[in-house]
């Protein structure tokens, strides 16, 4: 007979208690566009409720970002969380993810400069903290890729009234039953623009010193934990990554200055995308005492073993997977059976229907006569 080698349980797999959460495993699925909402109204398609219920044996959801003022959509078919119609639309997806024992978070999404006036209401300019445009890749929109247009500095006012904008998002968040919010600060969007060097040439007291610049993101966290709870605010950055022509110069001074801010608050987690030669998760590790959840951004899906290598090292508590969760719809009982992956369509990833969203098939359930044998 071959000695059987007791397994140490894999630790994406084991239940995790934070604050008010209690997940069923270490999965999160990260957050991700998926361009399906009524481009008009912004309001998610009712396969919407679908995709995420689908997804529940995730410990924890992320939803795509959503935005929290008509200026932050990004592109076509993006979902806002403004309008009593997008909260009773997104109470629905909630309602059907808890009912299959998931929980979820709403990541509220301002884009800043990355995105165009045919994508905005009245064909405004985009916004942004300085004047600074993007040079490379051309934006997509609905009439294509578009060379991007140089935004609209944010008057310090205005900057102020984002900060509101989010924390009414926040609380339309939680009037849609969410369990929490997720911010994002990361990925070139309009918070790290604030945050970046290279995009954040103001004077101002959203800018100027480093101080300066942690300002926004800061006072954002802080005015949505004061709506609804720190317990049920979570923050996604990405430091170091050059994503959306963002260049920061001390990614450590920057990040390690954010998290000794935030960290007194206790918030529900801290989201780090790895990326860069920074190693932020770390470094940043010892400065947050709360939940980390970390994520790999790389050229091709990050696969089951990175997340597990992260958590055996004790990098984070909990690792997010995007494209996995796209195509394995059931993953966390895909890695518990060790079965094998689906592929997903990179066509179909962003606008259309019910094709290369809500069609992706779950393992067979196994069926009673299954079960006896
Ligand atoms: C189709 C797609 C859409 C995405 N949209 C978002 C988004 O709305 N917000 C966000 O913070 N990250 C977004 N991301 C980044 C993912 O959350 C994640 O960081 C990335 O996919 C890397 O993880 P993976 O290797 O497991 O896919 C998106 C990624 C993909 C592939």
């Amino acid at each position: 007979m071959p000695e059987v080698v007791p397994q140490p349980p894999n630790p994406l797999l084991l239940p995790y208690e934070t604050g008010h959460l209690r997940l069923r495993n270490r999965i999160a699925m990260a957050p991700m566009t998926r361009g399906r909402a009524d481009d008009t109204t912004a309001v998610p398609s009712p396969l919407t409720r679908t995709y995420y219920a689908q997804r529940a044996g995730a410990g924890l959801i992320v939803t795509e970002g959503l935005w929290p003022h008509p200026l932050g959509k990004g592109g076509p078919g993006i979902p806002g969380l403004v309008t009593d119609e997008h909260v009773a639309a997104w109470r629905e997806v909630t309602r059907a993810v808890h009912a299959e024992g998931g929980r979820i978070f709403a990541q509220l999404w301002h884009v800043g400069r990355m995105t165009h006036p045919v994508t905005l209401p009245d064909g405004e300019l985009p916004v942004a903290p300085s004047a600074v445009r993007i040079t490379g890749e051309p934006i997509f929109t609905r009439d294509g890729p578009l060379d991007h247009v140089t935004p609209r500095p944010l008057a310090t006012a205005e900057a102020e009234a984002v900060i509101a904008a989010f924390a009414a998002e926040a609380r339309n968040a939680i009037r849609a039953g969410f369990d929490g919010v997720e911010v994002h600060g990361a990925n070139g969007y309009l918070l790290q623009q604030f945050l970046a060097e290279n995009t954040n040439l103001r004077t101002d007291r959203f800018g100027g010193s480093r101080n300066g610049r942690l300002r926004l993101v800061v006072e954002v966290v802080e005015a949505i934990a004061a709506e609804i709870g720190p317990e049920r605010v979570g923050l996604r950055i990405s430091p170091d990554n050059p994503e959306n022509e963002i260049a920061e110069e001390d990614p450590q001074g920057t990040y390690r200055a954010l998290a000794g801010a935030l960290a007194p608050l206790g918030l529900a987690y801290l989201h780090v995308i790895e990326r860069g030669a920074y190693g932020a998760l770390a470094d940043l590790r010892p400065l947050w005492p709360g939940t980390l959840i970390a994520n790999f951004n790389g050229p091709e899906p990050t696969t089951r073993r990175a997340g597990e290598e992260v958590l055996e090292a004790g990098l984070a508590d909990l690792f997010s997977f995007g494209r996995l969760f796209i195509s394995n719809p059931d993953l966390p009982a895909r890695f518990a059976a060790g079965a094998p992956l689906n592929r997903h369509a990179e066509h179909l990833v962003y606008g259309g229907g019910a094709e290369g969203y809500t069609d992706y098939p779950a393992l067979e359930a196994p069926t009673a006569e299954g079960a006896r044998t």
